[in-house]
């Protein structure tokens, strides 16, 4: 019995033995082997001759000082490829010599940035950071990059930006924070940032901006796009002097106020897709420079004259896709420069000719997916002299209204699309009951032509003058008539005895020469 237990150690004693030598033979070789492969695949090397770009394969983020690769003025890119970079220390890039200039870090397993980790980049002025997974920007990061002029951040992990995270950024000329996860953004976060031109924060979850933007006086290009803003209390944008375009679209808002110095160079304002219900009669106020607004897909159900009428510049104005239910050609008569007018996909029914100013420059007018019945072409055409371009598909326009304008229009270089031809789509509405307005003799057709096209009220009214002026004029030349002849039948002597005096002479002389 105690040998047999004795026998069985010693058996158990041989196979651990054996397990152990077994791991060591088969590991030993494999662990080595996988360290030095994963040694050896880290390099850096020169690109393709010219392209003064060196690429980093597979490092770490304490290769870069290890390296024998020797970076000079022909590396002015750095690229690193599949890396695995995790944290980013004080000093990674402190290469001695190195002229860097464009230093592209996308996707190479970034998660932390500590404080002066580009310290040594004294000529770098292009950052690329996108693709990782930064999780915040903390003071001090930029330590030593005050040449930097772009830097991208975006397709990371940032949930918030905090104070001075960018503060030594004195020469960052443009931004991007695209498609992170920010939703706050400390009202000292920007600063120092005094040159930046261009500021991207599409795809975030911001719900607020106070007083964060402020600063950026020389702020040219703001993109917010997908974000969740819900209220703005309208001083957000109020520094930004020099902002051309501002991009809100596809947020929250719903009644939007915006202030804007009086001086704004503001050019093109997008807020689509938001849930707009009401544009506060102050919120476009001022914004004299601006020539593109896009409001397209809210709920806006009415548009006031006044609402507009300060925008002098714009060119291009898109409320399609919203509840309007009227269309009055005297809202839009106070924008004097406006060329484009979509307000197509709203519920409009009526076409109102409204007001004594026309639209100067409006040559192209998209009504289309409406409930429009009904169109008076002639009075529209009136007030719209520049119209070239008219979309009216998808209405409820009668069948026989293409013949009428087509006649109507024979002359004249203008295009109007009247109904959907696509299969399915309802093309007009016969109505059995013509209104009278539609079935006008060509006759008729070819005077009223005459008297209205392009005939605004004011033509009318000097033309009215005109004539009245010259019904005055013959009838002072009748006054004056009546007058010399009433003055030529009460002297009727004078000139009777001078004949007189004439047929007497010639007598005389007469009877002289038979004498
Ligand atoms: C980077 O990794 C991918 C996938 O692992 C591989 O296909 C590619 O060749 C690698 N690139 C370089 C330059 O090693
Ligand atoms: C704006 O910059 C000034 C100094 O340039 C600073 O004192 C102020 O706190 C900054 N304001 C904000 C809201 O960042
Ligand atoms: C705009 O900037 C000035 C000076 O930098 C500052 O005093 C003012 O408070 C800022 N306005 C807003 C609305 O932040
Ligand atoms: C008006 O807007 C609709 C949808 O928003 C678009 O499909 C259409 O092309 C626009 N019309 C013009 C003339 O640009």
């Amino acid at each position: 019995m105690q040998q047999l237990k004795e026998s069985f150690c010693f058996q158990m004693q041989k196979a651990i033995w054996a397990i152990l030598f077994l791991t060591m033979a088969v590991g030993f070789p494999f662990v080595t082997s996988s360290y030095v492969t994963a040694f050896e695949l880290m390099k850096c090397s020169y690109g393709e001759r010219g392209s003064l770009t060196a690429t980093c394969v597979n490092a770490t983020a304490s290769y870069f000082r290890n390296t024998p690769y020797r970076f000079d003025q022909l590396d002015e890119t750095l690229r690193c490829v599949n890396c695995s970079l995790q944290t980013l220390d004080s000093g990674t890039f402190d290469i001695s010599g190195n002229q860097i200039k464009n230093l592209d870090l996308s996707g190479s397993q970034i998660d932390t940035m500590r404080q002066r980790a580009f310290v040594g980049l004294i000529f770098l002025e292009n950052l690329i950071l996108s693709n990782n997974h930064i999780k915040s920007i903390y003071p001090g990061t930029f330590t030593g990059v005050k040449k930097i002029k772009t830097i991208d951040i975006s397709d990371n992990d940032l949930t918030s930006l905090s104070d001075d995270g960018f503060l030594e950024l004195i020469n960052l000329e443009k931004m991007s924070l695209v498609h992170n996860a920010i939703k706050t953004i400390s009202s000292r976060a920007f600063n120092g940032l005094a040159k930046l031109k261009e500021l991207n924060l599409k795809d975030n979850q911001i719900s607020e901006l106070k007083d964060a933007l402020n600063n950026l006086t020389s702020l040219q290009i703001l993109n917010l796009e997908n974000n969740h803003l819900v209220t703005l209390n309208g001083m957000e944008f109020y520094n930004l002097t020099s902002l051309l375009e501002l991009n809100l679209s596809f947020n929250k808002l719903q009644s939007p106020s915006i202030e804007f110095q009086p001086q704004s160079v503001l050019r093109s304002l997008y807020m689509q897709n938001n849930i707009i219900d009401r544009i506060a009669p102050k919120f476009l106020k001022g914004l004299h420079s601006l020539e593109i607004l896009d409001l397209s897909y809210n709920q806006i159900n009415e548009v006031s004259q006044k609402t507009l009428q300060s925008l002098y510049n714009l060119r291009n104005l898109n409320i399609s896709n919203n509840k309007l239910t009227k269309f009055q050609t005297g809202t839009y008569s106070g924008l004097p420069q406006l060329e484009l007018l979509n307000c197509s996909h709203n519920e409009i029914s009526d076409i109102e000719i409204t007001g004594v100013f026309s639209l100067h420059s409006l040559h192209s007018l998209d009504l289309s997916y409406n409930i429009i019945s009904d169109v008076d072409y002639v009075g529209l055409i009136s007030r719209l002299p520049r119209l070239s371009y008219l979309k009216l598909e998808n209405n409820h326009l009668p069948c026989d209204l293409e013949d009428e304008m087509t006649a109507y229009f024979a002359e004249d270089n203008f295009k109007f699309v009247l109904y959907d031809n696509s299969l399915g789509a309802m093309k007009c509405v016969d109505s059995p009951m013509k209104k009278s307005a539609h079935v006008i003799p060509d006759v008729v057709l070819a005077e009223k032509k005459q008297e209205n096209r392009g005939a605004s009220g004011a033509e009318i009214t000097i033309i009215v003058l005109i004539c009245i002026v010259f019904v005055s004029i013959g009838f002072l030349f009748y006054l004056q008539f009546r007058f010399y002849q009433e003055i030529g039948t009460s002297r009727p002597n004078r000139a009777q005895s001078s004949t007189l005096l004439i047929e007497g002479e010639s007598r005389e002389n007469d009877d002289f020469l038979k004498e």
